[in-house]
This record gives structure tokens, C-alpha cells and sequence, in this order.
């Protein structure tokens, strides 16, 4: 039985385009248990919106401006119509960058997820691929976890490590810290919707 799932993102949307190249309509076909069925961004001008309408342009895109904390109960109220409209099991967040009510988390337990570029709890928050860039850390990585109420620290789903040689800079290390974000998260995201067992 498919589960559809909304993904929730604010910046350059690598992620998103990821997952939405394996999980969408027709490029899915049904073989997969994840049905991406909705895209929203809290930031207008985002590049993910743009790029997922042209590559996409069949899969609704709602932009949904929230910046300010001031905005958040109207953004999760939109949010939740969009949820009940398309019968909403997984809400998946790829750069979403900001922080989602106590109430609205707890709400959907279990059913949003995050990714992020770092082994958690080690940097938390943003700008994490620098600040373990910076900190001089050997080895970094990614997080796909459950979200919680707490920032950054819900239950791990997995976690894969990411070598900082010598030669990395920081424009190498984000490169290679996403790429394996674009292979862990697909799998991990089958892991516990669908039927397959992650391996690291
Ligand atoms: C990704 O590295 C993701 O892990 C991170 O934002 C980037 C978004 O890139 N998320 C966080 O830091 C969440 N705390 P993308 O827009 O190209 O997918």
C-alpha cells in the first residue's frame, strides 16, 4: 500500500529534486511503497520551488511564507489543510530550515522525518558542515532522524560517516557530504515506509 508523503524544504533542493527523480508519479510507477505527492516551501524565492516546477511542473508546489516566528501558527495551519487534502501519511524534510511547533510535532509522531548533514548530536543546528569543517573534525557525516520537539534530537533512523582528508575544503567536504546525503536518504526513507533494511 503506497504512503503519500509531502516534502517540506527551503533552500537549494537537492534533496527534494532526489527524492522526487525516485518517488513521484510516473518515475515511481507504483514500485515503490513512497508516493511524493506534494512539495511546500516556507521561503518564496527559494530555488527549490522553481526547480521542482520546472522539473516537475504536474506536482503541486505550495509556497507557504514563513520566516518569523510570528508566522508559524499560520504556516502549520496551511500546512495541515495541505495534509488533510492529499491524505498525508509522511511529511519529509530536505532543508527545511525552520523549527515546527511543540504541538504540531507531537501531532504527527513518527511521521516527519529530517536529514542532516552531520553525525548527530555532534552539530546540531545550522551551518553544520561548517562548523565541523571549522571545528577540525576527521570524520563528519549524516543524520536521517525522526523529528521530535527537541532540534536535532530524535530517535536515529542511520547514520553514515564522512572522511575529512587532508586536501578537503570546504567546497569539497559539502559536495561530499551531500552526495551521500542523496544516497542515504532514499534508502533510509524505503527503511521505514517501505520494506528495506538499511545497511550502512
Ligand atoms: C542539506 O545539507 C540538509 O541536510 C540540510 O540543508 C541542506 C539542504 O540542501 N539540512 C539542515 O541543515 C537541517 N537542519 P538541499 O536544499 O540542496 O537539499
Amino acid at each position: 500500500m503506497q504512503k503519500n508523503c509531502i516534502i517540506l524544504a527551503s533552500g537549494n533542493g537537492s534533496n527534494a529534486l532526489n527524492l522526487i527523480g525516485k518517488f513521484y508519479g510516473r518515475k515511481n510507477n507504483g514500485s515503490s511503497s513512497i508516493n511524493i505527492v506534494a512539495v511546500v516551501s516556507n521561503v518564496p524565492n527559494a530555488p527549490v520551488v522553481e526547480k521542482v516546477r520546472k522539473n516537475e511542473p504536474e506536482l503541486p508546489v505550495f509556497v507557504i511564507p514563513f520566516t518569523h516566528l510570528s508566522e508559524r501558527d499560520r504556516f502549520e495551519r496551511e500546512l495541515d489543510d495541505i495534509i488533510g487534502k492529499y491524505n498525508i501519511d509522511f511529511i519529509i524534510l530536505a532543508g527545511f530550515m525552520r523549527i515546527l511547533s511543540k504541538e504540531f510535532v507531537s501531532k504527527f509522531s513518527r511521521k516527519i522525518i529530517n536529514i542532516h548533514p552531520s553525525l548527530l548530536p555532534a552539530f546540531k543546528g545550522r551551518d553544520s558542515i561548517k562548523r565541523a569543517y571549522g571545528y577540525g573534525v576527521k570524520y563528519t557525516g549524516v543524520t536521517v532522524h525522526y523529528v521530535t520537539p527537541e532540534v536535532d534530537s530524535g530517535e536515529i533512523i542511520c547514520q553514515e560517516v564522512v572522511k575529512i582528508e587532508d586536501n578537503d575544503d570546504i567546497d569539497s567536504l559539502e559536495a561530499k557530504v551531500h552526495s551521500i546525503e542523496h544516497k542515504i536518504y532514499p534508502i533510509a526513507l524505503k527503511s521505514i515506509i517501505g520494506d528495506v533494511v538499511y545497511k550502512s
